[in-house]
């Protein structure tokens, strides 16, 4: 690394350090503070030389940027003091960081206590506790509270903003958004044993804006627990679930979003996403290898069937047949333009008849269990019934080849 950009850091710290002990001072609007705060992101955005993003960390006591340790000195051990305190390890910040966010990260880091929540929730700057969430994978259980439901749903569409720029400029994606988001989702699961509370926002759409890529994770997570699953595979499955569908963001949107049924040419562009998206993921770093197995095997069937077509011996991987799994009862229990939910009776009904055909019959036994406990759990609230023009559009969406367009 060139001296220039170690100096450039370093004298980011020293502003970024003597900004954070003047706002413990005085107020976050005091002209000094402000004044500080300004200097500060002058000297950040000078750190970023050609690069998208710059990151530090602090491991053992010391404070690494960009591999490199940097020399100790009064600023670096009060900045490292400042992370320690809060339980931070790592810090990205992207090139496009407002002075607004970093004012936010300014403030948080010189209040008292832990609550980080609102810099979690921040597009161009990113925390995590590294250890810790190893640790979290490896031992099942933490005190870390994670995102809230709003801040899921605000992450996620961070995080997909994120991928379809980088797949714009055929550049891979930092999984740190999609870590935090399944990491938050088994921690509310571990919290709440009682089944599903993620699944509840389901049923209410309107007041969450969860889109397929979190249900499907969460519906695999509880899956996996149901089974016993802990730990990093347990994160694993998680992760592949939210990055199934990763390949539809190489079709076009038009086609997506199209309402009628899709033509021949169409339905064969859209059939491709799972060889697309396990194609991306491949040769993106820190994606767990069983999240590209399920990107491209998630529209097998359990009978062999499906796409893309497997060679004869293939086995679809227990992990894809849960996303199936997941991915069917999402797409049905979403509301669509020409119909809305389908009842939670119809899709236990179609997913029993799919059992050893479509679905493999032991997970769709235990997901039917599932669905049985949080319908006894839930069974106060009111459940949406099925219209019969939604049992015309099902019906069609059924049998549409291979079943593209239903998820
Ligand atoms: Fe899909
Ligand atoms: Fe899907």
């Amino acid at each position: 690394m060139n001296t220039g950009r170690l100096e450039q850091v370093q004298q980011f710290i020293r502003y970024f350090v003597s900004a954070v002990s003047s706002t413990s001072l005085y107020s976050p609007g005091h002209r000094h503070v402000l004044r500080q705060c300004d200097e500060a992101f002058a000297s950040l955005l000078g750190t970023f030389a050609k690069r998208d993003e710059i990151i530090l960390m602090v491991i053992e006591n010391e404070l690494i940027f960009d591999t490199v340790p940097l020399d100790r000195s009064m600023y670096i051990s009060r900045f490292i003091q400042f992370f320690v305190t809060k339980g931070i390890e790592h810090l990205k910040i992207s090139r496009t960081v407002e002075v607004a966010e970093l004012r936010l990260l300014i403030e948080a880091l010189a209040g008292q206590g832990q609550d980080l929540s609102e810099v979690r929730t921040m597009r161009h700057i990113s925390l995590k506790r590294l250890a810790r969430q190893e640790e979290f994978c490896n031992q099942g259980g933490s005190e870390e509270s994670g995102l809230s439901l709003e801040e899921i749903a605000v992450r996620e569409r961070g995080v997909f903003r994120e991928i379809q720029d980088s797949i714009g400029k055929n550049e891979t994606f930092c999984m740190d958004g999609v870590e935090e988001i399944v990491f938050s989702c088994i921690l509310a699961f571990r919290k709440e044993p009682v089944l599903f509370p993620y699944l509840s926002p389901l049923l209410a759409l309107d007041t969450y804006t969860f889109t397929h890529s979190t249900n499907v994770c969460a519906l695999n997570l509880s899956q996996a627990m149901m089974l016993g699953i802990q730990g990093r595979l347990l994160h694993d499955i998680g992760i592949a679930g939210f990055l199934h569908d990763i390949g539809k963001l190489f079709v076009p949107r038009e086609i997506l979003a199209k309402p009628e049924a899709l033509s021949e040419a169409e339905r064969e562009i859209v059939s491709r996403h799972p060889i697309q998206g396990a194609h991306y993921l491949l040769e993106t770093p820190g994606v767990p290898k069983l999240a590209v197995v399920c990107a491209f095997e998630h529209h097998m069937r359990y009978d062999g069937a499906g796409y893309p077509v497997p060679a004869g011996t293939w086995q679809q991987n227990v992990c894809s047949q849960m996303t199936a799994i997941s991915d069917f009862f999402d797409a049905l229990r979403t509301k669509r333009a020409y119909r809305g939910p389908v009842s939670h009776d119809k899709v236990a009904a179609l997913l029993a008849d799919g059992a050893g055909t479509r679905f493999n019959p032991e997970l769709t036994r235990s997901f039917l269990g599932i669905m049985k406990q949080y319908r006894a759990a839930d069974a106060s609230s009111s459940v949406p019934q099925e219209s019969s023009s939604n049992r015309n559009h099902l019906a069609s969406e059924q049998h549409c080849a291979a079943g593209a367009v239903l998820a």
